[in-house]
């Protein structure tokens, strides 16, 4: 199967022009799995709560999942993309799952980053996996966090204890750390993670804030099997085989999740 991520820069609260310009730089594309970045139809460093209101949307039914509905259509692929929600009075930072069949679900983000906390909900579902079927008919479980999420390793575990062969990663990165961490998460959990950033950079009430491009793909080692430079558009596709995630048999006597130790653990 093919999955991929599409990097690039959202203009602050124009939701048509963002999915206009997604569906630009998606036409033909031929991908399984497409991951997108977070908060992509609206950008990120809101200058108001007001702001959030005038673009937060309900999952299903908004505009974002329409217009991935219909480029699921379309390709044939999954969507999984970030927007920002609209619950009653509540917002949360989201990413929502689209197949050819339709709407599959909502993730909340769990983590919330810095002033997100003044104007999101955070997530209180927890982490949840899809069955999905490639266009060659091969199975997959997908998991879904969002950008921060990646700080805390217990999100990535609690997906891949789920039985995720990937890991779609839609953010808006500001931190340089995380191209470095999501290899060790893809390792120690011996799974496929995408992580789809934006570029470019917003200023809200005189400060800014650049976002560090850099998406990319990892596999089950912890290899780079792709990244994207630091600025610019980057629809990149990656041939990979989800079953490669499943064996867990690192020697003849380890196993990375029947060797855990839980009660070990101070959790
Ligand atoms: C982030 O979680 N958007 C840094």
């Amino acid at each position: 199967m093919k999955i991929a991520y599409l990097q690039f820069t959202p203009s602050y609260l124009d939701v048509t022009g963002n999915l206009d310009r997604a569906g630009e730089l998606l036409a033909g594309a031929d991908a399984d799995l497409i991951v997108l970045p977070e908060l992509f139809t609206s950008g990120y460093h809101f200058r108001s709560t007001q702001d959030l209101a005038d673009v937060a949307e309900p999952i299903p039914g908004g505009p974002a999942t329409d217009r991935l509905a219909a480029w699921a259509d379309a390709t044939d692929a999954t969507f999984v993309a970030g927007i920002a929600e609209r619950s009653d009075d509540a917002f949360y930072n989201s990413a929502v799952v689209v197949s050819p069949n339709g709407y599959e679900g909502t993730y909340r983000k769990v983590h919330l980053y810095y002033k997100e906390k003044t104007l999101f909900a955070p997530g209180d579902d927890g982490f949840s996996v899809y069955e999905l079927t490639a266009r060659n008919g091969t199975s997959y479980t997908l998991g879904v966090m969002v950008c921060f999420d990646w700080y805390f390793p217990e999100a990535a575990r609690s997906l891949a204890l789920q039985g995720a062969d990937i890991i779609a990663h839609p953010s808006n990165l500001v931190r340089p750390d995380c191209p470095r961490a999501m290899p060790i998460r893809a390792l120690e959990n011996h799974i496929f993670t995408i992580t789809a950033n934006r570029a470019g950079s917003e200023t809200s009430n005189g400060e800014t804030l650049t976002f560090i491009g850099q998406s990319e793909i990892c596999d089950p080692d912890g290899h780079i099997l792709i990244r994207a430079d630091h600025t610019g558009d980057h629809f990149e596709t990656v041939k990979i085989d989800p079953v490669a995630a499943r064996d867990r048999q690192i020697t003849a006597h380890n196993h990375i999740f029947q060797d855990r130790r839980p009660e070990w653990y101070a959790l």
